[in-house]
């Protein structure tokens, strides 16, 4: 094979791995910030905006949130607790993956519709 051949191989393998290891990375993402759709809503479109909608808003701000949150830094009722299992890296995913949802119409959450 000619040094070209070679060199474009590997591009495209590192193409590959490159998605592969994205793909991976948006299938965990959705999984942990499934654990929030019972309140927040699926996907983060919440009903009526209680709690708050966490679909597409900001990555930065949504991080922020969740470490002082997870700090007990800010106020609050019951998210101190739901956000300090979580290393940064996990808080990075899911607020990436909210921050991806576009926001829509809510649908309601299992909790609001009284569905347990
Ligand atoms: C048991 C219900 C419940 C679960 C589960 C839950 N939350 Fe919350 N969340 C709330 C409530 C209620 C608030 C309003 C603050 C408070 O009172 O704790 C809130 C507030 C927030 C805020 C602040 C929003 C803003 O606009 O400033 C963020 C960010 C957040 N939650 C993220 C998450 C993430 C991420 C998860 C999943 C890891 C999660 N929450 C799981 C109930 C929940």
């Amino acid at each position: 094979m000619r040094p070209v051949a070679i060199g474009a191989g590997c591009a495209a393998l590192l193409l590959w791995g490159g998605f592969a290891a994205q793909a991976q990375d948006s299938t965990q993402a959705r999984s942990l910030a499934a654990a929030c759709f019972t309140c927040h809503g699926t996907d983060g479109r919440s009903v009526g905006g209680i709690p708050p909608s966490l679909a597409g808003q900001d990555k930065g701000y949504l991080l922020q949130q969740m470490k002082s949150l997870r700090a007990g830094q800010r106020p609050a009722t019951i998210m101190h607790q739901q956000a300090k299992g979580y290393t940064d890296q996990e808080l990075e995913l899911i607020a990436g993956y909210f921050a991806s949802v576009t926001p829509g119409p809510a649908a309601a959450a299992p909790a609001a519709r009284g569905g347990f």
